[in-house]
């Protein structure tokens, strides 16, 4: 398959991401009982996860987006930009569920996450699909992880490259050349 000048090949099939988010919804409902979280969406990357992991979580709950960028087509630049934050949103004392699509140096959530903490919620649950462990350098926990895949970059499921490829139901990794 091929986006812009790049190959990939299939990596992780729609059946397996989705097995897999039934999975995460069962440990969050059972984390979540008898409260009514708030869904933090780190878009654009996350917009398809989130969509599939509210509707896989037995409890209703808030929604909400940030947008944060860090990467230039394949690379990431190590530099967070917040697009649009949390400004007009009242997260005291509520319990939050951040919802990322990959998390690879970490820099966005190190950027993010005191942000996060000075609006005060009772709790954090960081949840994301993919995370590359080799290159992860931040000491914070990623409570709950979907896959742990290697250093190479992946498309589909949300996940672009160079803005193509969201829309790919399975998720794809970029060939060696
Ligand atoms: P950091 O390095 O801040 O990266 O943890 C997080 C953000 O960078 C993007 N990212 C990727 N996007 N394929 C992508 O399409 C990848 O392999 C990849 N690695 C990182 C993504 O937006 C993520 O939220
Ligand atoms: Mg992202």
């Amino acid at each position: 398959m091929q986006i812009h000048d790049k190959r990939f090949k299939l990596y992780i099939d729609e059946a397996k991401i989705q097995a897999r988010i039934l999975e995460i919804g069962q440990a969050l409902t059972e984390k979540m009982k008898g409260k009514n979280p708030v869904f933090l969406s780190i878009l654009n990357g996350s917009f398809v996860l989130v969509a599939d992991l509210v509707r896989a979580c037995d409890f209703d709950a808030e929604l909400s987006f940030v947008r944060l960028s860090s990467y230039d087509k394949l690379t990431s630049t190590g530099r967070v930009k917040m697009h649009y934050g949390l400004d007009d949103v009242d997260l005291e004392n509520k319990d939050i569920i951040l919802i990322e699509d990959i998390v690879d140096t970490g820099n966005t959530l190190e950027f993010f996450l005191p942000e996060l903490q000075a609006k005060t919620p009772s709790s954090i649950t960081i949840v994301s699909l993919l995370l590359k462990p080799e290159v992860y350098q931040k000491t914070h926990p990623i409570d709950i992880v979907g896959f742990e895949i290697p250093n190479k970059f992946v498309v589909g499921y949300g996940l672009d490259y160079d803005g193509l490829g969201r829309t790919l139901r399975d998720i794809w990794q970029l060939e060696e050349e």
